[in-house]
């Protein structure tokens, strides 16, 4: 599957982000010449590493209004993976959400109407476009009423995409993908539960949880996640949107116990008000990518909280206390896939 993008000419919005990372290592991998467009670029890390220097970066503002011009004239592929705002911040400012994130998604599908670009790849979210799931799973012909402005720009852009599909041939896949969680999204950010717990763990920090930890999400591995992305973009069927999820599902009590059995300690964890805007229950049905894209997730909840706490331990991650949990892991047997090709050895101390 990856030779095929030997050679491809790749342009990824908005991969200096979490999923973005291990997309533009896995394109570098394949062979693409990669470009990224992104506000930032990142520092080298253990995922990106050497291949940070193999990317073409470009900087600019996709909110006011960028104009891609001659950047698409050579491309393959673009993957649109720029989000402004999150669940949570979009519902603060509708306005800004459909201003920062449709408005400027049709001034590029008005660009890619002249180009020869072969297909966008849209990263849309099934953990918010079906709103109050009406089944324990949802496939994509479950209804869309999302009860938070982020997953109505999703859709918007979503339908957009169909629009110029139909009216320009302007060719797309769209995957909707559920909680993706991984390497390089450890940190104190609001979204990504796993991220997050998993940082606090590290820290001996203070989980807040918001409602009683029975809110169950589908957690996707960021590398699965990936490997769908990469297929999405090779595929030729007639097939436009895919669900894109672990397909199973976890509340944030498993969250919490999974990481405690793994490091053997127990999480200090404080209970708030639940948030109006989340679903209790989300987990997709991922049917229809395993039949069109032969694409299923691989790994597991466990063995993907083992890994981000590897990575930790590859990035250095900036206290003794935390080498000292992680290599406590490692030890016990924690871990199971390598993060990166050895040459990344020698760039994993983010320098
Ligand atoms: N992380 C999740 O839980 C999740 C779930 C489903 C879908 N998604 C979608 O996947 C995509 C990637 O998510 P992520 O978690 O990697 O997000 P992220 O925030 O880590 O990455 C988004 C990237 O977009 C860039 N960006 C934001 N505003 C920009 C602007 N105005 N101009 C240029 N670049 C800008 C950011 O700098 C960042 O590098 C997003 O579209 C997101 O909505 C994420």
């Amino acid at each position: 599957m990856v030779g095929r993008l030997d050679g491809a000419r790749v342009l990824v919005l908005g991969g200096s982000g979490f999923i973005g990372q291990h997309l533009l290592r896995a394109l570098v991998d394949a062979g693409a010449h990669v470009s990224c467009f992104d506000q930032t670029v990142p520092p080298y890390n253990a995922v990106l590493s050497a291949r940070r220097d193999e990317v073409r970066w470009v900087t600019g503002d996709f909110a006011a209004g960028y104009s891609f011009g001659p950047m698409l004239q050579d491309v393959d592929v673009v993957f649109h993976l720029i989000s402004t705002t999150i669940p949570e911040s979009s519902n603060r400012n509708p306005r800004y959400d459909v201003a920062s994130n449709v408005v400027p998604t049709l001034g590029l599908l008005e660009e890619l109407r002249s180009t020869s670009v072969k297909n966008i790849v849209f990263v849309s979210s099934g953990g918010t476009v079906y709103g109050i799931p009406s089944s324990r799973t949802v496939a994509e012909l479950h209804p869309t009423d999302p009860i938070c402005a982020y997953g109505v720009h999703k859709l918007a852009i979503e339908k957009y995409l169909f629009f110029y599909h139909y009216h320009f041939g302007v060719s797309h896949r769209i995957l909707r993908l559920s909680n993706p969680y991984g390497a390089a999204q450890i940190s104190d950010r609001p979204q990504g539960i796993v991220g997050k717990a998993v940082y606090k763990a590290i820290k001996g920090e203070t989980l807040e949880v918001w409602g009683d930890g029975s809110v169950t999400r589908d957690y996707l591995y960021v590398e699965d996640a990936v490997e769908a992305l990469l297929l999405a973009a090779l595929y030729a069927g007639p097939t436009r949107l895919f669900n894109i999820g672990a397909g199973v599902g976890h509340s944030v009590l498993e969250i919490i116990s999974t990481i405690e059995r793994i490091t053997g300690r127990s999480m200090d964890v404080t209970y708030s008000d639940a948030r109006d805007f989340d679903v209790p229950v989300n987990i997709l049905d991922v049917e229809r990518a395993r039949r069109d894209l032969r694409w299923c997730a691989k790994t597991d909840l466990e063995t993907g909280i083992r890994e981000m706490l590897r990575y930790g331990q590859q990035a250095g991650a900036n206290s003794a206390a935390t080498d000292r949990l992680v290599s406590e892991l490692v030890l016990s047997g924690g871990g199971s896939r390598s993060l990166g090709h050895p040459r990344d050895r020698s760039r994993a101390d983010g320098s």
